[in-house]
């Protein structure tokens, strides 16, 4: 019962969050290289464009209108340095620190080894060659299933077979979910190992997102000099492809916040982003209200609200998302706590001076939804 219940939670974390949180792409006609490409995004907008899965390609395809455009940069880059990361990089299937359990056999990392495998006799880690020919554990995440798979392949053959026929290689998000892999490596094959979902490479999203979907090609052009991803538009298959950062393309910018050009009340407004999206926007730093800044720009009302408000017996204002008002950006006068708070709600004013007012929580007024967990 206990374990049914679980798992009806996870499903409806999943999809939830898949439903309601998809990136809200701009395509950008402007040839830039891959770095001016970037600053752009970074001002204008929030970042070069991460993919979190195949319905993101989609969704970014679809704003780009411009049939004579063969490719854009998206923000997938390579680094200097190797991470760690799980095959199965959507960011809702880990929560809190799940994404960074990790179970090495006596903290001893290789040098060499990019892919990471199981002993099934003490659940312990090892990075070894990709190339290796392993039994491996795929995931199936509408069945929450293990499944065990044998003969052997190298871990990219294993990705790519997990991929097709369940979700992905499996991946270990603490201590219950080490003893079930475990066990299951145990009672097939005593104490062999077998590959699990952990790899490294030197690619990183613009945005540090944990993304790890790569379309196919991870990995397998990592001696390139080519050190930037453009997505290809030409032919049925939308394949990312490496280039040269300095050469000039149109690129896909991303948005992490909404302007919704409804006039709402404060209430309704709040109703509206958990709904569709994910909550009002908390605004807990100079950064964020500089992306608040480019996005209320295009308001059809002189203010928009925030997820702020008061908490009437404390005197103070608090964030949605149940954080207290640390950075603080207020037009003189404004909240300073003394105000009539029984219906004050706070709004960020979208002319020239974008501080914040705290005005009735009746006023309708346009607002900023987020698509992302706090
Ligand atoms: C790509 O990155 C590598 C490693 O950082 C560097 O050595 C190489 O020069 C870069 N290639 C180009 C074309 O910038
Ligand atoms: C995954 O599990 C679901 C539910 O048990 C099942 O219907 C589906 O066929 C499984 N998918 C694969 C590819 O095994
Ligand atoms: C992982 O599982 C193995 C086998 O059950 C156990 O011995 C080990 O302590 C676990 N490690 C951690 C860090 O949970
Ligand atoms: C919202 O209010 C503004 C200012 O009063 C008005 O210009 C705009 O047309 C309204 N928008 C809608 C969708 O009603
Ligand atoms: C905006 O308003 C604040 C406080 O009301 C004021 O200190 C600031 O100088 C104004 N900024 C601009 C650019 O007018
Ligand atoms: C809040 O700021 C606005 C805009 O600067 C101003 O018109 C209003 O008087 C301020 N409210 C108070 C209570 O001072």
């Amino acid at each position: 019962m206990e374990r049914i219940t679980f798992i009806t939670f996870l499903l409806t974390a999943v999809f939830s969050f898949s439903a309601c949180v998809a990136n809200h792409y701009h395509f950008v006609n402007i040839n830039l290289n891959w770095t001016e490409a970037q600053r752009y995004c970074r001002v204008n907008y929030t970042d070069l464009a991460t993919i979190n899965s195949k319905t993101d390609i989609d969704e970014m395809m679809k704003t780009v209108k411009d049939e004579s455009v063969q490719r854009v940069w998206i923000g997938l880059h390579k680094t200097q340095k190797k991470t760690w990361k799980w095959s199965l990089g959507n960011p809702a299937f880990y929560t809190g620190n799940d994404s960074h359990y990790q179970n090495w056999e006596s903290n001893n990392i290789h040098v060499d080894g990019d892919c990471v495998c199981m002993d099934g006799q003490n659940g312990k880690w090892d990075n070894t060659k990709c190339e290796e020919n392993k039994n491996f554990i795929c995931y199936n995440a509408s069945s929450e299933e293990y499944i065990f798979n044998s003969p052997g392949m190298n871990w990219r053959d294993a990705q790519r077979f997990c991929r097709e026929k369940h979700t992905d290689l499996a991946s270990v998000r603490n201590q219950n979910e080490n003893q079930t892999i475990q066990n299951i490596i145990n009672n097939h094959q005593g104490s062999e190992k077998a590959w699990f979902g952990l790899f490294r490479d030197s690619w990183e999203w613009s945005d540090l997102s944990e993304s790890s979907f790569r379309d196919g090609i991870l990995g397998e052009n990592d001696k390139n000099t080519e050190n930037c991803t453009a997505v290809s538009l030409v032919g049925p298959h939308k394949k990312y492809q490496y280039w040269n950062c300095d050469k000039s393309f149109p690129f896909v910018c991303y948005n992490k916040f909404v302007l919704i050009q409804q006039n709402l009340t404060w209430n309704e407004a709040l109703k509206y982003c958990r709904d569709n999206h994910v909550d009002l926007v908390s605004v807990e730093s100079q950064q964020i209200q500089n992306s608040v800044m480019n996005v209320v720009k295009k308001a059809s009302t002189a203010a928009v609200w925030l997820g702020l408000r008061q908490a009437c017996a404390l005197g103070i204002w608090f964030w949605v998302n149940g954080e207290i008002v640390c950075y603080q950006d207020w037009a003189a006068g404004n909240g300073t706590g003394v105000e009539d708070c029984s219906d004050t709600a706070g709004a960020v004013q979208s002319g020239d001076n974008q501080t914040w007012i705290s005005l009735p929580q009746t006023d309708k007024l346009n607002f900023i939804c987020t698509n992302y967990e706090a």
